[in-house]
């Protein structure tokens, strides 16, 4: 069987890691959450209080970025890898709407992106990889084998996320996680620097109405048609 790149891109909260977790075990490949790492570098930059609701110090963040080290390391009892900003496991923290609040502010700086894209093609250089975020089949991988741009409608996505929030004993309210969600939406998507497009031959899933299985099983037939 031969290796591929298997990328997945679209909006927030579209499921997209939940399908590529999946995706990943079942090929024996290695799954990277690309968005994670926008998010430690936001989490980095709100600890350093270079970045608040009115106030982002995008200059000091770019000198900064030498001192942010990010690392995947699998965690077995979850079954994917967790991430650690400075060898400090943040997988959970990252996960607020407070951080969700800011990351897209951060992921439009250039330098921010470009060092995510080097140690993403690094993760990727020997394939067997399935790769989610927002510039993944366009700019990181363009001659990923397989491409997928996922969607759902704004409440759907909100709700999902919202109800995931919930279940971590978040104090949240869908009216906030709706805003976040489509604000975050049209920030990626309207950046200068590889905004979120679908790229030319990627496959479209909308998922609004699907269940997870006949998304997954979908999937895993579009894989194996290449393996
Ligand atoms: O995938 P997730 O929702 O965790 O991503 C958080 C944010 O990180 C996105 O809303 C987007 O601003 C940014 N992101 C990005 N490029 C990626 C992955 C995520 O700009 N490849």
């Amino acid at each position: 069987m031969k290796k591929i790149i298997i990328a997945i891109d679209g909006y927030s909260s579209t499921g997209k890691s939940t399908v590529a977790k999946q995706l990943a075990k079942t090929l024996g490949y290695v799954y990277v959450d690309t968005g994670a790492m926008y998010r430690a570098v936001t989490l980095y930059a709100m600890r350093n209080n270079l970045i608040t609701d009115n106030f982002f110090d995008k200059t000091k963040l770019v000198e900064s970025l030498v001192n942010i080290q990010l690392k995947f390391q699998f965690n077995p009892e979850k079954g994917f890898a967790e991430i650690y900003l400075n060898g400090e496991n943040v997988e959970n923290e990252i996960r607020t709407l407070n951080v969700s609040n800011f990351v897209s502010q951060v992921a439009t700086v250039p330098e921010v992106r470009k060092k995510q894209v080097e140690q993403q093609h690094l993760l990727g250089q020997e394939k067997g990889i399935v790769m989610d975020g927002r510039d993944i089949g366009t700019v990181v991988f363009p001659e990923a084998e397989l491409k997928l741009f996922m969607t759902a409608s704004a409440e759907t996505r909100a709700q999902r996320r919202f109800d995931e929030l919930k279940q971590k004993g978040e104090e949240v309210t869908y009216e906030d996680v709706f805003e976040n969600v489509k604000s975050r939406d049209h920030i990626d998507s309207t950046r200068k620097d590889s905004p979120l497009i679908k790229a030319k031959d990627a496959v479209v899933i909308d998922n609004s109405a699907l269940s997870l299985e006949e998304q997954f099983e979908k999937i895993l037939s579009l894989a194996k048609n290449i393996i």
